[in-house]
């Protein structure tokens, strides 16, 4: 695998908003989640995760999602997304005013279990209805796995059904699949791997990553990823965030290290790092917690 092999330019999906804050204990006010995500388009990113529609019993924190969506300040060409587990968030969705909308299957039956209540074939069974009401409606739809790497609950996943859920997802009409390490165990030899399998059956601009850096080793994954020619990388402001139903994984990959390593790839992502330094900045003093990012820390120093 040669350098020329690196893509020319990266869509980065921004999931702080979403992912970054869905784990957070104390309650957020809406106000400081829409000038988060109104800073972080006003770095450039214009693709944002902005909340969730999932039962707010389980997830608390994003119960208000509707209110962010009414309340941001819209920029043109840019996406507010929101993560939708079935027919109902997806209404909920639709009515705030969400864009676009996830749909999140998982690559191990225990993790489907403990996050959605269900199995992965009841799951993808949950899927088509939303898939027909978004087709009707122009909404696209992204499809996230997880689990792709490993599980908490099972260990070793097999990139086998990795790849036989995505090719699932992508007949049903998703237009990307986002394959998440939602633990960040895993190594580039296995994305690799993963991917090598994954683009047999689909082609690599439908595959986007999707990577949590528990191990510290997203950045490395990120990059074999990009040698494989995958162009679409999900990061989250100050390496915010966690899924509550995979206990000890950490944060996502940072965006401002994920940014830094684009630009000296000289790979064009259209995001401005000083300005996304401020976005972190405004959300790590909210929470009063030193930044996830390694960027971010050495630029404070
Ligand atoms: P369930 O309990 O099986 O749902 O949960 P149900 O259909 O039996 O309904 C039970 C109750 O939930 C009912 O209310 C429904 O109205 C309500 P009740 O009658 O008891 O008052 N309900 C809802 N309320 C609001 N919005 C909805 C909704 N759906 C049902 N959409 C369900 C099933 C999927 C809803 C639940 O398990 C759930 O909300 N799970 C979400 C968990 C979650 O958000 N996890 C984190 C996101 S995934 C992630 O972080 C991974 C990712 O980042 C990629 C990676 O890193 O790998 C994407
Ligand atoms: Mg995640």
């Amino acid at each position: 695998m040669n350098q020329s092999a690196l893509p020319k330019k990266v869509r980065i999906v921004e999931v702080g908003p979403r992912d970054g804050l869905q784990n957070e204990q104390q309650t957020i006010p809406t106000a400081v989640k829409i000038k988060l995500i109104e800073l972080l388009t006003d770095a450039g990113l214009n693709s944002i995760e902005a909340g969730s529609f999932v039962n707010p019993k389980w997830v608390p924190q994003m119960a208000d999602s509707d209110a962010v969506f009414q309340g941001i300040s819209r920029v043109a060409n840019t996406t507010y997304a929101a993560l939708t587990p079935n027919m109902q968030g997806y209404e909920r969705a639709i009515a705030a005013g969400a864009d676009e909308v996830a749909i999140f299957a998982a690559a191990s039956e225990a993790f489907s279990q403990k996050n959605i209540n269900c199995s992965i074939t009841e799951s993808l069974q949950r899927f088509p209805p939303i898939l027909d009401a978004a087709q009707q409606a122009n909404i696209p739809v992204r499809g996230y796995i997880s689990c792709v790497l490993g599980c908490p609950y099972e260990g070793a996943v097999s990139p086998i059904v990795v790849a036989d859920i995505a090719e699932q997802l992508f007949s049903m009409g998703c237009y990307e699949i986002s394959l998440g390490d939602t633990i960040g165990v895993g190594t580039p030899g296995q994305v690799s791997e993963m991917l090598a399998l994954c683009t047999q059956r689909l082609p690599v601009e439908k595959l986007a990553v999707h990577f949590h850096d528990t191990y510290g080793q997203a950045l490395a994954n990120i990059y074999a990823a990009l040698l494989h020619g995958v162009s679409v990388v999900d990061s989250s402001i100050a390496g915010l965030g966690g899924c509550p139903y995979a206990k000890g994984a950490s944060g996502n990959v940072a965006t401002e290290d994920v940014l830094y390593m684009l630009d000296g790839l000289q790979i064009h992502s259209g995001v401005n790092l000083d300005k996304l330094l401020t976005a972190g900045r405004y959300i790590s003093d909210f929470l009063q917690r030193s930044s996830g990012s390694k960027v971010a820390n050495a630029r404070s120093q």
